[in-house]
């Protein structure tokens, strides 16, 4: 993993601290989930909180993987707007969400979206703000299959809820959403013993009950859930991959595709050497010393992490210059990406100067009203405003000055530089001004935009206020 990490060209090209993806990584990770059902992609249900972008979703659409998990609105939003036909959101949804997730139905009448249920009250709420018009809403029971953090236990009130979708009329039971996020044994055959357990509990309830699909696991379980046919496998962590996942379970296939770049800011002494990685830029949920790893520095202990800051202790600190990048891996990259507004792109080993937008990071969802938001397009539109109306001025001043002061065969003909009055002041002299105008402001007041930013935050952030 380090030496694709550790030969990067064109580091200098990019602000510390950065997000970097790597998109053959991302590619091959793609390929080796494909890889992971047999090719059958219809059974893959990505996470794509990992992400949050609409170019990753765009990989995974060209794959052939069309359905997808989300745990926001907006993830969902951006889900859709990416050209997903089928998105789960996987997160109870209450209170203003669940008009949020209305609105955002009717906003993309071709996906089909569905939500988990998990409570009576969800049930009756969601009944009440989607009665059945063309076609209802489709609900996933969330079963709590040990991790006991959302859902409803195997048993009676499983049943109850079941009945309660059936007897609503107004939304379609789409089947169960088992999610084994405790499941970290490192002991493969542990960890298959636990799927294989779960996997008898949903046959039982599938055989006594039915359940159109059955969406399970994360990562970890992945492979195992794989070869179990019938069932949807919706890993998240699998497209870009973490030291986390990487040290735990070394029998996935998986690549680091996601790193950070962060510079030597500070050398206070003592064999310590700062870092611009503060835990604005690097997500801090995990105890501080297993934060994360720098690719270079074997030795690195973390002495102190404040928002900008991170002061590292390594014998190697005299050998590090001020400046310095070095590439830094997140234990979860998940929070991390979230932190982020794009990320850099590398191909062959290269920065490449595009970015990727992690426009589902904020929490609003773009709306389709709200005209398309990347910087190219707004300088193009204010500059098209601005070339529009010289242009106006002039078309206004040719026609009123040559209707007021034109030829007329009564008048005698003046002349300015050997040209008729009317002439010179009524045509060439705007004609000249405009032209002139036009030049200055084509040179220095047109914008350069890299056309491959694709910046969505603006709008996003734009539309929240
Ligand atoms: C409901 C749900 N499904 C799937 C996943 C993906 O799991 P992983 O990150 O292990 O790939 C998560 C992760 O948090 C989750 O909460």
């Amino acid at each position: 993993m380090n030496q694709i990490w550790n030969q990067i060209e064109e580091l200098e090209s990019v602000a510390s601290p950065g997000l970097l993806v790597n998109v053959d990584c991302v590619a091959r990770n793609i390929d080796s989930m494909v890889r992971i059902v047999d090719g059958d992609t219809g059974r893959l249900r990505p996470h794509v909180k990992t992400h949050k972008m609409p170019a990753v979703i765009q990989m995974q659409l060209d794959a052939g993987i069309g359905k997808f998990k989300a745990s926001t609105i907006a993830e969902a939003s951006m889900v859709a707007g990416a050209g997903g036909q089928d998105v789960l959101l996987a997160y109870p949804v209450v209170g203003l969400n669940i008009q949020r997730l209305a609105d955002l139905r009717d906003q993309y009448p071709e996906t089909c979206f569905s939500v988990l249920v998990d409570h009576p009250s969800a049930i009756s709420m969601l009944a009440e703000a989607f009665p059945k018009r063309d076609k209802p809403l489709r609900v996933f029971i969330d079963v709590d299959c040990g991790m006991h953090r959302t859902g409803i236990p195997w048993g009676e009130g499983l049943d109850q809820l079941r009945d309660r979708i059936d007897q609503s009329g107004d939304l379609e039971f789409a089947g169960l959403h088992v999610y084994d996020g405790h499941l970290h044994q490192p002991s493969l055959d542990e960890r298959q013993q636990a799927v294989t357990e779960i996997r008898q509990k949903i046959a039982d309830y599938a055989t006594r009950s039915g359940a159109p699909e059955i969406v399970a696991g994360g990562s970890p379980t992945f492979a195992f859930w794989a070869q179990q046919p019938g069932i949807h496998c919706s890993p998240g962590t699998t497209v870009f991959w973490d030291i986390g996942y990487a040290e735990k379970f070394p029998d996935l296939p998986f690549e680091i595709a996601a790193a950070l770049l962060t510079r030597v800011i500070s050398k206070p002494g003592n064999e310590r050497i700062c870092l611009d990685l503060g835990y604005k830029a690097i997500a801090s949920e995990m105890p501080f010393e297993r934060r994360l790893k720098i690719a270079s520095i074997e030795d690195a202990k973390l002495v102190s992490h404040s928002e900008e800051h991170l002061v590292l202790e390594t014998a190697s600190a005299d050998s590090l210059a001020v400046g310095q990048p070095l590439i830094a891996f997140p234990r979860h990259i998940c929070p991390t990406v979230a932190l982020h507004s794009s990320a850099h792109l590398i191909r062959d080993s290269a920065i490449t100067g595009q970015q990727w937008s992690v426009t589902a990071r904020n929490r609003t969802m773009p709306t389709e009203n709200t005209p398309p938001s990347d910087p190219p397009f707004r300088s193009s539109l204010r500059e098209l405003k601005w070339i529009i109306a010289i242009w106006l001025f002039n078309f206004v001043w040719v026609i009123t000055y040559c209707w007021l002061f034109g030829y007329s065969p009564d008048q005698p003909i003046a002349l300015t530089f050997g040209i008729p009055s009317w002439a010179f002041w009524g045509i060439f002299a705007p004609w000249g001004v405009a032209t002139a105008v036009s030049c200055w402001f084509a040179l220095t007041q047109m914008q350069d935009h890299p056309l491959d930013v694709d910046d969505t935050d603006e709008q996003t952030e734009a539309t929240d206020a």
